[in-house]
């Protein structure tokens, strides 16, 4: 589904914004701390439970006010069916999650109906940065890929959080048997489930990587969390004793992590900076196809800043392949400028934001600017 309004209200410095998005590329432009990021961000809020910049609702709500409230109207390719959804925090931790008018439990369920994809400045962390990035980026896909992953992963953190207080207590290895046994059972069955998924994805990863940095060969490899040749159950057992000095559990499926090579080189240790985020772009543009392609899913991307560091012939195939994904995009730039002319010329919509005030740029007022 596509977004078609969005409101904002009281969101980090928006004050009160709506807006009725594109169905394809949409612009946003607007001077440094205009707003443009905030509105990437509340989509982010809407369609992935939480912000990319922090995890605290104090600090995206507006100064001075009690709560954020974000709404949203989805609608399928041709508007027959829309679906509105909504979400509200306050200041005091209370959220409240609405679906189609009803009342919603579970940030999982506003996921499913708004997959997005993030592509931003920050973006080479996903590489360069610790495991759980990768992991999180691995569940993103498991998550949609199997509606099981989710209450699966929810149940092995409860129990992994268990086995860490236990390990604490424990003298000996015996009162940990029954935990281990099921964390050993649960591991396993994220773990196949991670590999069922990483087995597909993997080779779109490859072409979309390809098409970015064609100078190299690069490979993507999947770690369970412990050493696939050995039992997880025996490993714990084994490792009891360094877990007890360490306070936690060293082996497991919150332990797995996605290694990519160049050239059979770790990444980090051979790619420029600029190249790392290239890399990034393409696992998230080729994550958002895959999932595409895989059913009736289209996924949203969010392109924050699209300039920064990426040379002209590199923003130019970006483009492309964003074109080629016929999904709804939002693009932000300080001004025109810094964009992909062609990109540019082929925007559906144009948005200026200033001061947390956002505009729609009409047609007629784009075409007396070009000339
Ligand atoms: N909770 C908040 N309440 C009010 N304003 C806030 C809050 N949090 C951040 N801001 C302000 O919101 C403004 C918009 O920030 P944002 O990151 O969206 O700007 P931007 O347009 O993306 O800028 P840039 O081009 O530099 O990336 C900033 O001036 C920031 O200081
Ligand atoms: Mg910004």
């Amino acid at each position: 589904m596509l977004l078609s309004q969005l409101n904002l209200h009281h969101f980090r410095n928006i004050a009160n914004a709506s807006l009725q998005p594109a169905r394809g590329i949409n612009l946003l432009t607007g001077n440094n701390g205009s707003g443009k990021t905030s509105l990437l961000e509340a989509i982010h809020c809407l369609g992935y439970g939480r912000s990319f910049r922090s995890h605290r609702a104090s600090r995206i709500i507006r100064h001075g006010e009690s709560a954020y409230v974000l709404f949203g109207r989805l609608s399928d390719e041709d508007a027959a069916t829309e679906l509105a959804i909504g979400m509200e925090r306050s200041r005091s931790g209370v959220s409240q999650l609405k679906i189609g008018g009803q009342s919603a439990d579970s940030l999982a369920a506003l996921a499913r109906l708004l997959p997005v994809q993030l592509i931003d400045p920050q973006g080479g962390e996903l590489l360069s940065g610790g495991p759980k990035l990768r992991r999180s980026f691995i569940d993103w896909g498991v998550f949609y890929q199997d509606n099981s992953f989710h209450p699966l992963w929810k149940q092995f953190s409860r129990l992994l959080k268990q086995r860490n207080a236990q390990l604490k207590q424990s003298r000996g290895y015996q009162a940990l048997g029954f935990w281990d046994q099921e964390l050993t059972r649960i591991s396993e069955e994220i773990a196949e489930k991670r590999a069922e998924y990483c087995e597909g994805f993997f080779s779109q990863a490859v072409d979309f990587i390809g098409f970015f940095l064609p100078e190299y060969e690069v490979s993507l490899d999947y770690y369970q969390g412990w050493d696939h040749e050995k039992s997880l159950g025996e490993l714990l057992q084994a490792n009891f004793e360094r877990d007890r000095v360490l306070g936690y559990t060293s082996t497991g499926a919150h332990k797995a992590d996605l290694r990519l090579k160049a050239n059979g080189v770790p990444v980090c240790d051979i790619l420029s900076r600029g190249q790392l985020k290239l890399m990034v772009c393409a696992m998230r543009l080729a994550q958002g196809c895959y999932l595409s392609a895989q059913g009736d899913k289209k996924v949203i991307f969010l392109i924050d800043d699209f300039a920064s560091e990426l040379d002209s012939e590199k923003r130019h195939l970006l483009m492309e392949r964003l074109q080629q994904s016929d999904s709804q995009i939002f693009v932000t730039a300080i001004d025109l400028d810094h964009l992909d002319p062609e990109l540019v010329a082929r925007a559906d919509k144009m948005f200026h934001v200033e001061h947390g005030r956002i505009s729609e740029i009409s047609r007629s007022v784009r075409a007396s600017d070009e000339c």
